[in-house]
């Protein structure tokens, strides 16, 4: 029954960046309005000038907290097609595990919350809380819409805190709690050259080829041993703490993990600091795709019009997208090289998150993960990954968010073959029953 809903949700091609999939994603909108109507709360679809977003109550009472959990139903592309077992979009169980685009990221996740809800419901006739289902469809091409939409129906949306399972947990059954989040700055360069793709044995030798440009042009990004080299870049970083270094030294979490989840040859990064280090307290500059020139069988002798890549950079506390894009654009028109022209565009943007894991509610939280996950410490971590809109919960709502991930490091989130065990579905539903009460009891 649970498991016949997630795959109707995960059924939707609702990938955000698609113009052809405007009208999946607004059909699993109002799939999701119906799930949340039919479970009793008021739901309705707010359209925005993007993707529209799902928004659900209960009746709100006075003297109870007032909980908000937000999640998304956009999904990322589907691609590389080929490299899938099933069908990204057709979803299917194998040993227990379900497979399928958003299947961990974020529709198993919200889902399980969904449906946490609806079993209280079913069970006591109402929720220990007053709450706000806040469920959009653009998290993956970096929430563009949200803030105003925040702004705009504030009074609505006041909380005292909001939840969010869309992080990781650092091992199958290991209650993960997640108090920070890379911030993110995306943007697209081009270079170009001739008018027109040249014969390479013609010119090539007396006008500059984009390609071998745009490849100078990005090796300026980092140094050989793994430190981005841009001016400033890490003016804004704030140190790990001694605690933080110290705790997560000793996670279920170590190099061989990620060596043979990655199936990377070896590990490498910034000098001075261990995987977990790099991947969630320090920032990054990474080049997410590039292209230019023949890409064809064979060999063309051509001298390429022009050539591309798309960046991102992860930031972390207290390091700005604006700031960061303002310092690489600076470094990447002082690197490149006359003979060519350059052209930057700016992407979306996210900031950094960072939260006292030791606050009422991030307590509360924890005792619902323990109640969640019998007999295990709670892992306190940051997260490498992005949800651009939560530091602007707090900037724009004034409240804190409880990062519960159930995102296991194999779930291929992104990739080829996204994965979701039923175990995390289940224990998500639970979750949500025990962070509801967990939370009540803070009033
Ligand atoms: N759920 C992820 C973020 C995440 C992944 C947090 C793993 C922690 C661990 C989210 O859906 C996501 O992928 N966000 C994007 C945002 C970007 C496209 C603006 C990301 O991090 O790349
Ligand atoms: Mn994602």
């Amino acid at each position: 029954m649970h498991l016949d809903l997630l795959f109707d949700f995960l059924r939707f091609p609702s990938v955000s960046t698609d113009p052809a999939r405007k009208g999946a994603v607004a059909s699993c909108a109002d799939w999701l309005r119906s799930r949340l109507a039919e479970i009793g709360l008021d739901a309705a679809i707010h359209p925005t000038e993007g993707h529209p977003v799902v928004l659900a109550r209960n009746e709100h009472r006075p003297g109870r907290r007032t909980v908000l959990i937000y999640g998304h139903y956009d999904v990322q592309p589907e691609d590389p097609v080929a490299e899938w077992t099933s069908k990204p979009f057709e979803p299917e169980l194998r040993n227990g595990v379900i497979y399928a685009r958003g299947a961990t990221d974020n529709k198993g996740q919200i889902l399980a919350h969904i449906l946490g809800v609806a079993e209280t419901l079913k069970a006591k006739g109402e929720l220990p809380v007053n709450l706000i289902f806040l469920i959009e469809g653009e998290e993956e091409i970096g929430s563009t819409h949200l803030e105003a939409f925040l702004a705009e129906h504030k009074s609505e949306l006041q909380c005292d805190v909001i939840a969010v399972s869309d992080t990781g947990m650092v091992a199958p059954g290991v209650p993960t709690f997640t108090y920070g989040l890379r911030g993110i700055a995306a943007l697209e360069l081009r270079v170009a050259g001739p008018k027109t793709d040249l014969h390479s044995g013609i010119y090539g030798g007396a006008v500059m080829n984009p390609a071998t440009a745009l490849a100078r042009l990005l090796a300026t990004l980092h140094t050989a041993d793994g430190q981005v080299a841009i001016p400033g870049f890490y003016e804004k970083v704030r140190p790990l703490e001694a605690w933080e270094r110290e705790s997560w030294s000793k996670l279920p979490c170590d190099d061989e993990m990620i060596l043979s989840v990655t199936g990377a040859p070896a590990l490498f990064g910034e000098a001075g600091y261990t995987s977990l280090e790099r991947l969630w307290g320090r920032p990054t500059a990474e080049v997410n795709g590039i292209g230019g020139g023949f890409q064809g069988v064979g060999t063309k002798t051509v001298l390429p019009r022009e050539a591309f890549a798309k960046l991102t950079f992860r930031l972390v506390p207290d390091q700005t997208p604006d700031e960061v894009l303002d310092g690489v654009s600076a470094h990447l028109r002082a690197a490149s090289p006359a003979a060519v022209g350059l052209e930057i565009q700016r992407g979306h943007g996210g900031e950094p998150y960072i939260t006292d894991p030791h606050s009422e509610f991030g307590k509360a939280a924890q005792r619902a993960l323990v109640r969640a996950f019998p007999g295990k410490d709670v892992a306190l971590i940051r997260e490498g990954g992005s949800i651009p809109i939560i530091n602007t919960f707090k900037r724009v709502l004034g409240v804190d968010t409880l990062l519960l991930g159930l995102a296991l490091p194999d779930c291929a989130a992104h990739g080829p073959n996204e994965n979701f065990p039923v175990a995390n579905f289940e224990a998500g539903i639970l979750l949500n029953q025990t962070l509801l009460e967990e939370l009540a009891r803070t009033a």
